[in-house]
């Protein structure tokens, strides 16, 4: 308590979220709009913990809190500023405070909802369905009548998704050709593409767009570890102006202050308390594997949102 300055709390870290957009901070800063990871200070993300201590008037002892700016470490001083509230009589865990409440899924619901201008009947392709962002989307769609295409890259993953609502699932690793796996699953083509992945797979995708297609370009983790040589250059961009296709860009981090925000709590957290909307963590436990759990996801071996457990409740 000695050393918090004033409005500081002393937080106990229960869990850290693993995100790809750790992977760009682990590079040397390219004018990116998150800083880059300063070499020999801990490592922050998203997380959830307990107030062990506190000189804000804004948070107790006991409090459960969330934020950004988490350091991977056991306990740690933030700003109030840094923090937020997390309602502790919810009934949902507070894991899922960076799960199906967290950044990637209020990400799917900005992605959907919000930006793309989806209507009921169109086809939604939507790239690293099982993923924390994408398995989010496939619920949204399908709960608004969207016909759903996922992919992801194993067996199990597939049938997750499945198990989502979504129509055709397929094994992007196993199918051979991508364009033509697509096609066959959406012959009519595709009306919006929810691209997680970026690399090869926008190019099959775009391949497949229909007239006034849209494309919400979320990420693109399939390039995050790629080098000068090894990056992917997309081919098809002519095929954005041929069939007048609208790709849509955003930072989700913008999103937090607009009123979408509270629609997607709102209607995230009762679909999710009433079972309409299921969500996969994929838990670690020990923050000493916290850096394996993270590069774990560029080789997708994530099943789900993965998180690593720090500490129990
Ligand atoms: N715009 C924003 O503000 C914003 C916010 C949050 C996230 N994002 C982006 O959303 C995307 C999904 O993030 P997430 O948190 O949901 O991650 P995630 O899907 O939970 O985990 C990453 C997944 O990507 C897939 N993957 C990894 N390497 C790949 C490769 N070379 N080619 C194709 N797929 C690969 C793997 O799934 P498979 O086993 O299926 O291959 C892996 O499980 C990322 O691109 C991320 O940067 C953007």
């Amino acid at each position: 308590m000695n050393s918090l300055k004033p409005n500081q709390v002393l937080v106990r870290t229960l869990y850290l979220s693993c995100d790809p957009y750790s992977r760009m901070r682990l590079s040397e800063s390219q004018g990116g709009f998150v800083a880059s990871f300063v070499p020999g200070e801990p490592i922050d993300s998203f997380g959830v913990g307990i107030v062990e201590a506190s000189t804000s008037t804004k948070f107790s002892e006991g409090d459960l809190v969330t934020g950004g700016s988490f350091l991977w470490e056991t306990r740690f001083i933030l700003s109030e500023n840094d923090i937020t509230k997390v309602p502790s009589d919810t009934g949902i865990s507070p894991a899922n405070y960076l799960g199906v409440l967290g950044m990637p899924s209020f990400t799917a619901y900005v992605g959907f909802v919000s930006i793309c201008h989806h209507k009921a009947g169109e086809t939604i392709l939507v790239s690293a369905a099982s993923g924390a962002v994408g398995q989010m989307v496939v619920q949204l769609a399908k709960a608004r009548g969207l016909r759903v295409i996922g992919a992801a890259g194993s067996d199990d993953k597939v049938e997750f998704v499945k198990g989502l609502g979504a129509d055709d699932v397929f094994n992007y690793k196993t199918c051979g050709s991508l364009q033509e796996t697509v096609k066959k699953a959406a012959p009519q083509g595709i009306d919006i593409y929810f691209d997680n992945v970026g690399g090869e797979f926008l190019d099959a995708a775009l391949e497949n767009m229909r007239m006034n297609g849209r494309i919400v370009a979320c990420g693109k983790v399939s390039q995050y570890n790629a080098t000068p040589e090894t990056v992917y250059h997309t081919k098809n961009m002519d095929i954005v102006d041929i069939n007048n296709i609208t790709i849509y860009d955003f930072f989700i981090l913008d999103h937090y202050s607009r009123p979408v925000y509270k629609a997607f709590i709102d209607e995230v957290s009762a679909s999710f308390k009433k079972g309409d909307i299921q969500y996969k963590l994929d838990e670690i436990v020990g923050l000493e594997n916290a850096p394996q759990a993270l590069l774990d996801l560029f080789e997708g071996k994530n099943f789900g949102k993965r998180v690593v457990k720090v500490s129990d409740l």
